[in-house]
C-alpha cells in the first residue's frame, strides 16, 4: 500500500493546472453506451476512479483507453449488460451505467453499491425514477435486474437533490418514447455537462441548467467528441491548500462560475482572490477569520470541499463550525486530526474547529478521498513530518496530488508500506 511523508510548515506557490472534473468523467463514460460508436473525451482526469470505470465498461466489451487526458470509448460492440460487485463496491458510480443500458437495451444486472466510509447513501431515487419511466426492477442476489421493453415519457420529482439519480434518470429518458419531465434536478455542473454532452448526442433536452429537466424521447442518439468540465473540487482543494499554508497560488483551466460560494468564503476568511478567465489566484499572509460553513446542493458550499474547510479552520483566530447538511457523517477525518493536536469539538452533523492550538506531525489515516485531502492539507501546516496512511482513497480523485502540490513547495514523498 501507498502513504505519503509530508513535511511541515510549508508555504505554497506557484502555478497548477486543474485536471477535468472526475465527478463529470464519471457520467459522461456510462452516457457512451446510449449509442455505439467511438467517443474522444478531451480533459480527462488520470484517477483510479477512471480507471475504474473503464474497467468496468471493459467488462461490457466497451474498450476505453486513456492517452494523456484523452479518453477513447469504443462502445461499438456491447457483449455483457452487468455490472459486477467486485467493481461496485469499489465505486458507486458505476451504478449509473443501469439507466444507459436499459434504456438502449432494456436488460441490466448491477450490483447494489453496499455501504460508504462515510454514511448510508441510498439508491432509492435512482431506482424509482427508472421505474416511473417503466422499467421492472427487482433486487436479487444483491443485485439490481432492471428489465424494460420500451422506456416510456413520464414525470418523476426527485424528492431530494441527488447528482447520481438525476444523472442516471436523464440518460435513461433519452431513449424513452414520448416526453419526460424531470422536477428537482440536481443543478451541479457536472450533470449540467453531462445534458449537455446529451443535446450533442442528438437528445432533446429543454431546461438545462434548470432544476426542471423536460425531455423529448427519441430513437437513438449518435456518437460525439466532448470536453470535460475542470474539476473544482479539486480546485476547491488546492486553493484551500493554498490559503491555509498562507500561500499565493495561481489556479488555471478552472472555472471561477462553478467556485463561487468556496471564493466567497476564502474572502470572508481574509484572503485575496482574483479571478481572470479560466484562471483563479489566492492570496494569504494571515491567520483566517473564522468562517462557518454549511454544505448544500449546489451552488452551496460543497460537501466535497468541508473536510479541507475545516483543516484550513485549525489557524483560524476563533472557532469555526462546519455541519454537512449533505451527508451529516462525513467526518472521519475529524479522529485524525485530533492526533495532530487539532481542538475540534464534535456534535450531531457538525464539528466546531477551534483555532490555534499547536499542530504537530503524526501518523495519520486517511478514511475517504476528500479526507485525506484535508489530512494533507493539516500535515503541511503542522511542525514536523506526518505520514499519511491508505492514500489509495486520495487516489482515487487525485492526479498525481504530491506531484502538483510538491511543484507548488510542499514535501509530499509517496512511500510503500505494508499494513498487517
Ligand atoms: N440520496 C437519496 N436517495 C438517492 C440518492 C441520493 O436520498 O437515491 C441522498 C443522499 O443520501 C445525499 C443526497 O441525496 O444525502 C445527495 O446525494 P447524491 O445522490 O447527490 O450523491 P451521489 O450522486 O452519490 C455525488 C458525488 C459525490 C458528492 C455528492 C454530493 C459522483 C460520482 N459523486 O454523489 O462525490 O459528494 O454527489 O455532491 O458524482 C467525491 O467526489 O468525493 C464524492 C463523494
Amino acid at each position: 500500500m501507498d502513504k505519503f511523508v509530508v513535511e511541515g510548515d510549508r508555504r505554497l506557490q506557484g502555478t497548477v493546472k486543474i485536471s477535468g472534473a472526475k465527478n463529470a468523467s464519471l457520467a459522461l463514460m456510462p452516457a457512451c453506451i446510449l449509442a455505439p460508436g467511438l467517443y474522444r473525451l478531451t480533459n480527462t482526469p488520470n484517477n483510479r476512479d477512471v480507471w475504474t470505470f473503464s474497467r468496468l465498461l471493459g467488462e461490457m466489451g466497451i474498450h476505453a483507453e486513456l492517452n494523456n487526458d484523452e479518453l477513447f470509448i469504443d462502445s461499438t460492440n456491447i457483449t455483457s449488460f452487468e455490472a459486477p460487485y467486485e467493481l461496485v463496491k469499489q465505486m458507486r458510480a458505476s451504478i449509473y451505467v443501469l439507466g444507459p443500458l436499459v434504456a438502449r437495451f432494456g436488460k441490466a444486472r448491477v450490483s447494489l453499491p453496499g455501504g460508504c466510509n462515510f454514511g448510508p447513501r441510498p439508491i432509492d431515487l435512482h431506482l424509482k425514477g427508472l421505474e416511473r419511466l417503466g422499467a421492472e426492477i427487482e433486487v436479487e442476489g444483491g443485485y439490481i435486474i432492471a428489465s424494460s421493453k420500451k422506456l416510456r415519457g413520464t414525470h418523476f420529482h426527485f424528492d431530494v437533490s441527488s447528482v447520481g439519480a438525476s444523472v442516471n434518470v436523464l440518460m435513461a429518458a433519452t431513449l424513452a418514447h414520448g416526453h419526460t419531465t424531470l422536477t428537482n434536478v440536481a443543478l451541479e455542473p457536472e450533470v449540467t455537462a453531462l445534458a449537455h454532452m446529451l443535446t450533442k448526442m442528438g437528445a432533446k433536452i429543454d431546461g438545462i441548467g434548470t432544476t426542471t429537466l423536460e425531455i423529448d424521447g427519441v430513437d437513438d442518439l449518435k456518437y460525439v467528441d466532448e470536453e470535460t468540465i475542470p474539476d473544482r473540487i479539486e480546485a476547491a482543494t488546492f486553493l484551500i491548500a493554498a490559503a491555509a499554508t498562507k500561500g499565493d497560488a495561481t489556479l488555471t483551466n478552472v472555472n471561477a462560475h462553478h467556485l463561487t460560494a468556496v471564493v466567497q468564503a476564502l474572502e470572508d476568511s481574509g484572503c485575496t482572490v482574483y479571478i481572470t478567465g479560466q484562471t483563479i489566484r489566492v492570496s494569504m499572509d494571515s491567520n483566517p477569520e473564522p468562517v462557518d460553513i454549511t454544505t448544500a446542493p449546489y451552488p452551496g458550499y460543497p460537501t466535497d470541499a468541508q473536510a479541507q474547510w475545516a483543516a484550513y479552520m485549525l489557524n483560524c483566530t476563533g472557532a469555526a463550525s462546519i455541519r454537512d447538511a449533505i451527508y451529516p457523517t462525513r467526518f472521519g477525518y475529524v479522529a485524525e486530526l485530533h492526533r495532530l493536536g487539532a481542538d475540534i469539538e464534535m456534535s450531531d452533523g457538525s464539528c466546531l474547529v477551534k483555532g490555534g492550538a499547536k499542530l504537530t506531525g503524526a501518523s495519520v489515516m486517511s478514511s475517504d478521498l476528500r479526507a485525506s485531502a484535508s489530512l494533507i492539507i493539516a500535515a503541511m501546516m503542522a511542525s514536523g513530518s506526518s505520514e499519511i496512511l491508505r492514500v489509495y482513497h486520495l487516489d482515487r480523485g487525485y492526479e498525481a496530488l504530491e506531484v502538483r502540490m510538491n511543484a507548488l513547495g510542499a514535501s509530499i514523498r509517496r512511500e510503500q508500506y505494508q499494513e498487517f
